[in-house]
């Protein structure tokens, strides 16, 4: 269920209408108090509790690692620790704050296809896991643990070449992307693991893209890196047990769309309400191929845990027309919600109040941000917002925040966390200084 709800024409996130948060934020001083991320605690409880009961019904050890690309917001992670979740993080700052944290270093995973050495490094030294993603990757990492005297858990990632249907950016299971190691390379990487007592192979990894919607394709992927570890365990790798079949389940960026949200006055847009698996189902379908084999499990959704938890509350700086088009101009952009630009990617819109003008139009939602490709959402039935109206951009929990930029030295606006009636601001706005700092000189000799 989604605590984003209208009561009485006012959309609300758990008990809090969204429209009351502005003067809340400036009542505690904070006066850029315009857009505003906000996030319900609820629904991620909820999101990782899903997977989390699903994972604990197998037969089998199994890790949730919540990849903290899709928001690195301190406070959200600290949710999904509580909750028993560990982190895959993809560089050497991820990694210190996942410990700063209080995760487990243990079970943290490093990941990417350009790791730095000092990032290696501190994952060699915390006993975290590593994923090897070519040939250069292994040996650096064989430098690194002969350097430190110290063990490397690793796990090879390699590309299942399946195609997970969804956008070309973030597709990566197929066989011709950056990441995975290629046929070419692997027997050398074999052998090589085989010859350097440092490097412990514990497991193979995948992960075939992201915002996956067909089932089927966990299944095939999990079939082929199955395959492949039976066949590594014959070959006598002894500390192989794991194995990471990766994220990438989709959520469904439609269900604000559909009808039920909002009977009295919302456009009903149910042409595209996709039907998404469930983690449940989709573990299920992993477990099957795995059958009896107690090899341990590991997932590492992103998106699924944190995008329909949050929101982006803008409010309307005006309504414009242009030669054939309507705008509605709103003070969030590209720099907060990137990804209708990035990957032409849907986000509902919607008023979070009534409007005082009874027509409705189709609408651009634009932001301030000098690009003709700043746009929140194009062709949007809309309700004929007045100034100062609250618009909405739906499940923006995800990619959404950590993708921000200061572009055109905006502000990263201000994050809360909604608890029931509680609100906890959990990042402030940037300020002047916070842009600036960085650009104070170096002394140099
Ligand atoms: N594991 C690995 C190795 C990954 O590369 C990713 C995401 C994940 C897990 C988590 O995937 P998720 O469950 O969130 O789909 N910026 C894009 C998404 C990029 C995903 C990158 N890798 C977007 O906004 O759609």
């Amino acid at each position: 269920s989604s605590y984003f709800k209208y009561k009485e024409g006012i959309l609300h996130c758990e008990s809090v209408p969204v429209t009351n948060i502005k003067s809340w934020l400036e009542k505690c001083g904070i006066t850029t108090s315009s857009p505003v991320f906000v996030y319900s605690k609820t629904q991620i409880v909820e999101n990782v509790e899903a997977y989390q009961n699903a994972l604990q019904k197998l037969g089998r050890p199994t890790m949730l690692n919540y990849a903290m690309k899709a928001n690195m917001n301190p406070t959200l992670m600290s949710i999904m620790k509580d909750q028993g979740c560990s982190v895959t993080l993809v560089s050497g700052l991820e990694l210190k704050l996942a410990i700063q944290l209080g995760f487990k270093p243990e079970n943290l995973l490093l990941n990417g296809n350009g790791k730095q050495n000092w990032e290696i490094e501190l994952a060699v030294r915390n006993d975290c896991m590593l994923n090897i993603d070519s040939l250069f990757n292994l040996k650096q990492t064989i430098n690194v643990a002969r350097n430190l005297k110290t063990r490397a858990r690793v796990l090879l990632r390699v590309n299942p070449d399946i195609d997970p249907k969804v956008h070309e950016y973030i597709c990566t299971g197929s066989k011709e992307t950056k990441f995975g190691i290629n046929e070419e390379d692997l027997d050398k990487i074999l052998a090589d693991i085989k010859e350097e007592p440092l490097i412990h192979l514990i497991g193979l990894h995948c992960h075939i893209g992201s915002t996956i919607t067909d089932i089927n394709v966990f299944r095939e992927s999990a079939i082929v890196i199955y395959n492949f570890y039976k066949r590594l365990k014959a070959d006598g790798y002894k500390h192989l047990n794991v194995i990471n079949l990766g994220g990438g389940l989709g959520i469904n960026y439609k269900q604000h769309a559909a009808k039920t949200s909002r009977p009295d006055f919302s456009h009903v847009d149910t042409d595209h309400v996709t039907c998404i698996p469930s983690p449940a189902e989709v573990i299920s379908v992993i477990d099957d191929v795995f059958g009896d084999d107690n090899v341990s499990l590991i997932l590492e959704p992103g998106r699924s845990l944190i995008g329909n938890s949050g929101i982006l509350v803008c409010t309307v700086l005006g309504v414009k027309h242009g030669h054939s088009q309507n705008y509605i101009v709103v003070d969030g952009a590209m720099t907060e919600v990137i990804r209708p630009a990035l990957y032409d990617a849907y986000h509902h819109i919607d008023l979070a109040e009534p409007s005082n003008h009874r027509n409705k139009d189709v609408y651009n939602i634009v932001g301030p941000v000098c690009e003709s490709g700043d746009f929140l959402g194009k062709d949007r039935y809309l309700s004929t917002p007045h100034e100062g109206c609250s618009l909405v951009v739906f499940d923006v929990g995800a990619y959404c925040s950590s993708m921000g930029s200061n572009y055109n030295m905006r502000v990263h606006p201000a994050e809360v966390l909604i608890n029931g009636r509680n609100i906890d601001v959990i990042r402030r706005p940037d300020t002047l200084d916070d842009i600036l700092t960085p650009y104070t000189p170096v002394n140099t000799l």
